[in-house]
């Protein structure tokens, strides 16, 4: 019998500290009235001091592990996306694995804002061929700690917090199809760079602010509202359906103009696609879970329903996911 991944819990998790757009108004030369209609945000969650991405996916995966009623000795297998790793060596998967006191294989997966989805992939691959059967996948970022908050180009963008999701074998699914993608050649657009082998850190680096996110946005912006729209209709076509028969687009929450762009490419109406950046700016690896604990948590998702989930970030890399949710919302007060 073919063997499928199910979603079987959902849990998302966002730092106490709340940053609004007039505190950045205090920092840097911008104003709220500019990041609200160039991104749609008005404000982000930072973590705490001493507060890293290994505490934040731990307790978004605590919530997702309690709701699947999966008992943590059957878990297989940790994949933990981030693009802000606690340390570059060792992972923050195992960081986040002795937190929650497990004993599976556990291993990063970095592709920036995709890495969601990248790890979505791998866990599912690793269960439709019998390599595992409970899979906990997670995205985790405290990346304001890569932000240089005197970068008004930058710093009003991303914000902190954690998704996670269980899969498990099953003989439905599912996980139905994912696409991945990947063009190296834009890898200049968006990028920290020193801290890596390629330029360790010393005294000009630190003068240039050079440990920090680069980015050039409208290179990003351009590449986004191109690749989003083919990815989903990728893995749509490779599931057998098309954007009707979506209840939900998730897409990566980076900023409002491209996904309404996207949605006109695709012709998707604003009902069915999924935005809550206003309230959390751009969490890359964390936002596509986070978005779906949302969804979940609010009750806008049931059993049957069809979503696709898309991500894009540095790398370049991109990925969409078509995905039948199988899993009941709590009653509400629950
Ligand atoms: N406040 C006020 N003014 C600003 C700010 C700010 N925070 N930031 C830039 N400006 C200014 C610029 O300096 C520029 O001024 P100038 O015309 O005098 O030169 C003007 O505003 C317009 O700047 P643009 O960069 O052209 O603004 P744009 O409309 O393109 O919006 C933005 C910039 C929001 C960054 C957009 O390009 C974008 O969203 N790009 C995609 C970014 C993204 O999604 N990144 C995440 C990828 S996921 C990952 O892997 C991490």
């Amino acid at each position: 019998m073919q063997r499928f991944a199910q979603i079987v819990g959902v849990g998302g998790f966002l730092p106490d500290r709340i940053m609004t757009n007039q505190d950045l108004e205090r920092l840097v030369d911008t104003s709220d009235e500019w990041i609200r209609t160039r991104t749609g945000i008005r404000e982000r969650r930072i973590v705490a001091e001493g507060e890293t991405t290994s505490d934040l996916a731990a307790r978004a995966a605590e919530v997702a592990l309690l709701r699947s009623g999966v008992a943590p000795d059957d878990v297989d297998l940790l994949l933990l996306g981030t693009t802000s790793p606690d340390h570059l060596m060792p992972s923050t998967a195992c960081r986040t694995q002795t937190k929650l006191g497990l004993t599976c294989p556990a291993v990063d997966i970095m592709a920036a804002c995709t890495s969601f989805i990248y790890a979505l992939h791998h866990g599912a691959a690793a269960i439709e061929s019998g390599r595992a059967d409970t899979v906990l996948v997670i995205g985790a970022e405290a990346l304001t700690r890569l932000i240089d908050f005197t970068d008004r180009t930058t710093c009003v963008l991303f914000g902190d917090g954690a998704g996670a999701v269980v899969l498990r074998a099953a003989d439905s699914p599912g996980v139905r199809a994912i696409v991945l993608g990947a063009d190296g050649t834009g890898s200049d657009h968006l990028i920290v760079p020193a801290g890596g082998a390629a330029r360790p850190i010393d005294h000009d680096a630190l003068d240039a602010h050079d440990q920090f996110l680069k980015m050039n946005g409208s290179e990003v912006f351009k590449f986004a509202v191109r690749v989003i729209p083919r990815a989903t209709l990728e893995a749509l076509d490779a599931s057998g359906y098309t954007v009707d028969d979506l209840a939900w687009l998730v897409p990566h929450q980076a900023n409002e103009r491209i996904i309404a762009t996207v949605e006109e490419r695709l012709g998707i109406d604003d009902e069915r696609v999924y935005l809550n950046l206003a309230n959390t700016g751009n969490t890359s690896a964390a936002s596509i879970p986070l978005a779906l604990d949302d969804l979940y948590t609010s009750q806008r998702l049931g059993p049957g329903d069809l979503i696709a989930l898309v991500g894009f970030g540095a790398g370049l890399t991109w990925g969409a996911a078509v995905v039948t949710w199988t899993i009941t919302s709590p009653e509400e007060g629950a």
